[in-house]
């Protein structure tokens, strides 16, 4: 069978920009005017992140629908909240771990050791003795010392070999810091057998924030090549396959949807993957949409360049995306999100262009220039959509300032 994919689904988008007039506001509005989200900005007050875990039931079930032959292990490091674990684990969902706190918090959740992958390429031998004390079974190796620290572990015990595969149109090309090519990884599989060691199949990521459904293709069809190449060449056996994350989610630009990447995906998977045990790490996506930010005006100045509002989180708090992975979240007023129609529209006619300064004492804390917002006084409120990924997990505490809380607003049961 050939398979036939239309060239237009195969091609990176155009990154078109959202319209800051109208995307993201219907479901900050949505989100503000619960009872849940009043309640804990009035107990909280701000910086607030609000989390709805609906969104991550949903878009779980999506993903499942949308690849049904796929397991899906959670990415852990993409927001380590307790509430998110939970919801995820109730739905069925594995998880993505890459260090012994992330596995602890997971097992801590009750979901069992035969759900956990570990998928950090380079781990301390003291993290590997705890998770495989723990029973954690699959790892992830790029190199021979790493498969080396796994001389005398269990014989049930599966290596996984990351290859790295360069995608620079995406927000995180991942293929820098880790991973090798066919070539090398052949040499690791040969490093393995002769070590007794076995090696269980391959993994990669195509880098994060990637909006590219054929680069996706392309890797999977080139690690599905190498595996039946090594499969008659290095007499080995392989049964299972790692496709890792990647899935973009909208910022300021839109994506598009996950189905356009499971439909080059799930073709390939049926021809030529029936046996394998394919599983992916998905993390942006499962949780981006799951989480608001609240802020609040904290300072006004009026300086050259224009108006700058200063604000109470910043890019070394709940803002860290901004400067670890370029992604733009968009930012609104709250009032004008909670007027109806009407005022909506009469708002953007008296919009400025302004700068948005975090709450730090350093030049570099800049959240956004040119944004368009309404005149705002101190003690107004912000509301930053699609803040649930790499956001808090990266915060720091620069300044003394604590990370931004996390509160709870939904989801914790979805018919
Ligand atoms: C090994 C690994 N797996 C999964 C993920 C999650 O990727 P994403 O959030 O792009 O889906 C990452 C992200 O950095 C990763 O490094």
């Amino acid at each position: 069978m050939t398979i036939t994919i239309a060239p237009e689904v195969l091609r990176p988008s155009a990154r078109t920009p959202i319209d800051p007039l109208t995307d993201g506001r219907e479901s900050c509005a949505r989100l503000l005017s619960t009872d849940a989200a009043r309640a804990a900005l009035s107990r909280e007050g701000t910086p607030l992140m609000l989390l709805d875990l609906a969104p991550v039931r949903r878009c779980y079930r999506r993903l499942r629908a949308a690849l049904p032959r796929v397991r899906f292990h959670y990415a852990v490091k993409a927001l380590s909240h307790d509430a998110v674990i939970a919801a995820l684990g109730d739905e069925g969902c594995s998880f993505d771990i890459a260090t012994a706190q992330e596995l602890h918090q997971v097992l801590r959740a009750g979901i069992s050791h035969t759900r956990v992958i570990h998928t950090h390429p380079i781990k301390k031998p003291s993290e590997i003795a705890e998770a495989l004390r723990r029973g954690v079974r699959t790892f992830v190796v790029d190199n021979e010392s790493e498969i080396d620290k796994f001389t005398g572990a269990p014989p049930d015990t599966r290596l996984l070999i990351r290859l790295a595969y360069r995608s620079p149109s995406a927000k995180s090309d991942l293929s820098g810091k880790f991973g090798v090519s066919g070539t090398e990884a052949s040499e690791l599989l040969g490093h393995a057998q002769r070590r007794g060691i076995r090696i269980a199949g391959f993994s990669y990521h195509v880098g994060s924030q990637l909006d590219d459904p054929g680069r996706f293709a392309r890797a999977l069809t080139d690690t599905l090549d190498l595996m039946e190449r090594l499969e008659k060449t290095a007499a080995a056996r392989f049964d299972t396959l790692d496709i890792g994350g990647g899935f973009p989610v909208a910022y300021d630009e839109q994506v598009r949807p996950l189905e356009d990447f499971a439909g080059v995906l799930a073709p390939i998977l049926d021809e030529r993957a029936r046996h394998l045990d394919v599983i992916a790490e998905p993390g942006r996506i499962l949780v981006a949409d799951a989480m608001s930010l609240v802020t609040s005006v904290v300072g006004i100045a009026d300086r050259d360049d224009g108006r700058w509002y200063y604000i109470d989180d910043g890019v070394y708090g709940s803002y860290s995306n901004i400067v670890a992975e370029d992604v733009h979240p968009l930012v609104f007023g709250v009032d004008e999100v909670l007027q109806d129609e009407e005022p909506v529209a009469q708002a953007g006619n008296t919009r400025r262009r302004v700068t948005l300064g975090g709450p730090t004492c350093d030049s570099a804390d800049v959240i956004a220039r040119d944004v368009p917002l309404p005149d705002l006084r101190v003690g107004d409120l912000l509301v930053s959509p699609a803040m649930g990924a790499y956001t808090s997990v990266t915060a720091t505490t620069f300044n003394g300032r604590p990370v931004t809380p996390i509160v709870v607003i939904g989801g914790q049961t979805v018919p």
